[in-house]
C-alpha cells in the first residue's frame, strides 16, 4: 500500500486537488485496462467534485459508475447518494444508463437489496462468489465518529470478510455499503475530509494505537494507492 496524506489550505483546495488526482488516475485506468471503474462517496464533501467532473469532456464510454454505499431510501429521496451524484454530475454528461451501476434500495428488503448488488457486481466483473474485483477508484468521506462508506463503529458490518457488498446500520436506519475486503482491493483509494469536527477522528485514525471496530476508517488498507486529502481545518492538528 502506498500512502499519501496532504493538507490543503481550504475545501476549494481539497477539491482542485482532489479533481486532479481523480483525473489523472481515470486516464491510467483506461490507459492501463481499457475502463475505468469509480465507486463515489456520498455526503456533502464530493459534491463539488462531481460538479467539477461534469465540466469535463471524459470517455464516458468507458467510466462506469458505483456507489460505494447508500441510504436505504428511494433513489428521489433528498438523503440519496445517488440522487445527489446524478444531480451534481451524472445527469449533466452524456453517460448511459448501462455505465451507472445503482445500489438498489426499492426491493424487498436491505439484504436482498444488497444480494441482488452483489451478483451484479460479480456479473459486471465476470467474477466468482468468494473472488474480489479491484475498483479503479474508490472515493470515501469519514463521519465524525470514524465510520467511512456506511461501516459505522461497532456494527457487524465491520467484520464481513466474505461477501463484496453488506447491510450497514445508522442508528437504527439501514443502509447498504462496500465491504472492507472489497474497499481493500482497490487500485486508487481516496478519503476527502473536510471540516474541523473530522479532527478528532483523525486523531484516532492515524494515532499508532486504536481500536479499529471504534475507528472504523482504520481498517481501510488497500492494495494499491491510499490518498487522504484533507483539508486544514480537519487536519491542522496531524502531524503529517
Ligand atoms: C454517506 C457517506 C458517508 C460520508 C461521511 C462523511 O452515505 O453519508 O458515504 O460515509 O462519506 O459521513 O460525510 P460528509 O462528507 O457529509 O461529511
Amino acid at each position: 500500500m502506498n500512502h499519501n496524506v496532504e493538507v490543503l489550505a481550504d475545501k476549494t483546495a481539497l477539491i482542485e486537488r482532489s479533481l486532479e488526482l481523480v483525473r489523472a488516475k481515470i486516464d491510467e485506468a483506461i490507459q492501463q485496462r481499457d475502463r475505468c471503474t469509480i465507486a463515489l462517496a456520498g455526503g456533502s464533501t464530493p459534491k463539488p467534485l462531481y460538479e467539477s467532473l461534469a465540466t469535463f469532456n471524459l470517455p464516458w464510454e468507458k467510466i462506469h459508475i458505483f456507489w460505494g454505499d447508500e441510504r436505504y431510501v428511494p433513489p428521489t429521496d433528498p438523503d440519496s447518494n445517488q440522487l445527489m451524484a446524478r444531480q451534481a454530475w451524472l445527469d449533466r454528461v452524456n453517460l448511459d444508463d448501462a455505465n451507472i451501476h445503482p445500489i438498489p434500495t426499492q426491493g424487498e428488503n436491505p439484504a436482498t437489496d444488497a444480494q441482488h448488488h452483489e451478483a451484479h457486481l460479480q456479473e459486471f466483473f465476470a467474477i466468482s462468489p468468494g473472488e474480489f474485483p479491484n475498483f479503479d477508484i474508490i472515493l470515501l468521506g469519514i463521519g465524525d465518529d470514524a465510520h467511512t462508506a456506511s461501516l459505522f463503529p461497532h456494527t457487524s458490518a465491520l467484520q464481513v470478510r466474505d461477501r463484496l457488498v453488506t447491510v450497514g446500520n445508522k442508528d437504527g436506519q439501514p443502509r447498504i455499503t462496500f465491504t472492507v475486503p472489497l474497499i481493500n482491493h482497490a487500485h486508487n483509494v481516496f478519503f476527502l475530509v473536510a471540516g474541523a469536527s473530522k479532527q478528532q477522528a483523525l486523531g484516532q485514525i492515524f494515532a499508532a494505537e486504536a481500536d479499529p471496530l471504534t475507528y472504523p476508517a482504520r481498517l481501510i488498507q488497500p492494495l494499491g494507492e491510499l490518498w487522504w486529502l484533507l483539508d486544514e481545518p480537519a487536519g491542522r492538528e496531524l502531524a503529517v
